[in-house]
């Protein structure tokens, strides 16, 4: 959208991001998420993006290194959760703005595969497309229709694969 700016999160920002979580989500769930997440090992600013407008923060999108295990074996590969645009400001093409920075930055960043839980019309609109057709599974207890995930790479999702999410999540879903 015209006029937005999306960039990684400063430590200036963090009040403003659980500002952005409680008017979009229900409950503070996604503040405690994200906040937890902000302390754990796995924690990278930089795949923290906060949507500007005008100057005030008016979205926010993390993602979180996970392991993708397939047997043995796994690769490292991006969860996005939590994301929000602040009620006065959705359906104007912010989301799927903070949407197509993290998959820019994701690249950026050396990741393969982001993959995500919860409302696959809009993912799958922003180029997601269902775990299903990858054959891949969560470690969280959510219906296999909310998963969606994109390829970076492409083929790296062949083989599908089981996703652990770190155990912050587990509070959440
Ligand atoms: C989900 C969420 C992040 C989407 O953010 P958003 O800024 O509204 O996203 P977009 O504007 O890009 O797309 C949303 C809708 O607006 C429409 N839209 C996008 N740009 C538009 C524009 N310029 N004019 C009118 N409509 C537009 C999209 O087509 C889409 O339509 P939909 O009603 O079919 O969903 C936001 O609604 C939110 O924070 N919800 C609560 C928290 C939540 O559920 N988070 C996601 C958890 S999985």
């Amino acid at each position: 959208m015209q006029g937005i700016t999306v960039r990684s999160e400063t430590a200036d920002d963090i009040k403003a991001i659980d500002v952005v979580h409680l008017s979009a989500f229900e409950g503070d769930d996604e503040v405690g998420l994200v906040s937890a997440l902000r302390e754990s090992s796995g924690f990278r600013p930089e795949l923290s993006l906060v949507a500007e407008f005008h100057g005030r923060i008016v979205g926010h999108v993390l993602m979180t290194p996970v392991r993708l295990q397939r047997g043995k074996d796994g690769i490292d590969i991006l969860a996005l959760a939590p994301m929000a645009v602040v009620p006065s400001q959705s359906h104007r093409g912010i989301g799927s703005d903070l949407v197509k920075a993290a998959i820019d930055k994701a690249r950026e960043q050396g990741f393969s595969a982001i993959v995500v839980i919860g409302q696959p019309d809009f993912y799958q609109r922003c180029g997601f497309r269902p775990g299903s057709d990858f054959g891949i599974s969560v470690n969280l207890p959510v219906a296999d229709k909310l998963i969606s995930a994109i390829e970076i790479e492409e083929g790296v999702l062949a083989e599908g694969g089981h996703v652990i999410y770190p155990s912050q999540f587990n509070h959440v879903y």
